[in-house]
């Protein structure tokens, strides 16, 4: 395994490691961005065995111990299971998430307590802004949200657009295809019917780059880009109605 560092957008940094047993023949990247400023954050920590790894890449900007926020789509380990190695490593850290995720997990996994952020409510991270964003069961989690970074419109948008594969750290390729080729293949997102609307509010934000968690940073038309999400995640989510309308 071999983590890479690329600066995505101005002060925006993709970790970047590939897992070749994962989903082979073409393997899997896992993902954390780094946006520097005078707060950094930290998006998405890793599993807890990435975190040497991980720690030897943020290490090259800025000593570890300087982190100053933590955050994350989710609460699944690769998402966030370093969060307490973390939160050691760096005294001054803060793990960051929505009501939904610090009242039903963070309050309790985590060691020191969460900060609450409301539905839109805004970090200034002196010289970059992050604005927290709910997006229950979307792709999946109850507590699922995101951050958008308002200087750049990088939207740290998780597991939307999983694809599997080695990728550069910067297209400007569909990655539409491929999302929807890796959710047959994993069937990862909760389908629900509010998926589509879900989506479609962050297409209405018109992010520059949309900084995949498993894939690259795409930068192009990202309103376009999360609309065909959108439309696709509705197509899916009206045939599995059909289907069960046709199975009673
Ligand atoms: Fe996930
Ligand atoms: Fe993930």
């Amino acid at each position: 395994m071999t983590t890479q560092l690329d600066e995505i957008a101005d002060g925006i940094f993709r970790i970047s490691t590939y897992v070749l047993e994962i989903a082979p023949p073409a393997g899997f990247v896992f993902n954390q961005y780094l946006v520097l400023a005078e707060d950094p954050l930290l998006f998405h920590t890793g599993h807890r065995r990435l975190f040497p790894a991980v720690r030897d890449a943020v290490a090259r900007l800025i000593p570890p111990e300087r982190l100053r926020w933590i955050s994350f789509g989710h609460v699944e380990a690769d998402e966030c299971g370093a969060m307490n190695l973390w939160l050691a490593a760096a005294p001054r850290a803060e793990i960051a998430h929505g009501a939904t995720g610090c009242d039903v997990s963070l309050n309790d996994l985590a060691d020191r307590p969460p900060r609450l952020l409301a539905d839109g409510e805004v970090i200034d991270l002196g010289g970059k802004r992050v604005r927290y964003i709910d997006t229950p069961h979307t792709p999946h989690g109850w507590e699922a949200g995101l951050l958008l970074e308002e200087t750049t419109g990088t939207l740290l948008c998780g597991d939307l657009f999983t694809q599997t594969g080695q990728s550069p750290a910067v297209t400007s390729s569909d990655i539409v295809g491929p999302a929807t080729a890796a959710e047959d293949l994993f069937r990862f997102s909760s389908l629900h019917p509010e998926m589509g609307r879900t989506v479609r509010r962050l297409a209405a934000l018109a992010p520059a780059t949309l900084a995949l968690m498993h894939g690259p940073a795409f930068t192009g038309d990202g309103a376009a880009a999360l609309a065909a999400l959108a439309d696709d995640y509705d197509r899916r989510t009206l045939s599995w109605r059909e289907q069960q309308a046709e199975a009673a």
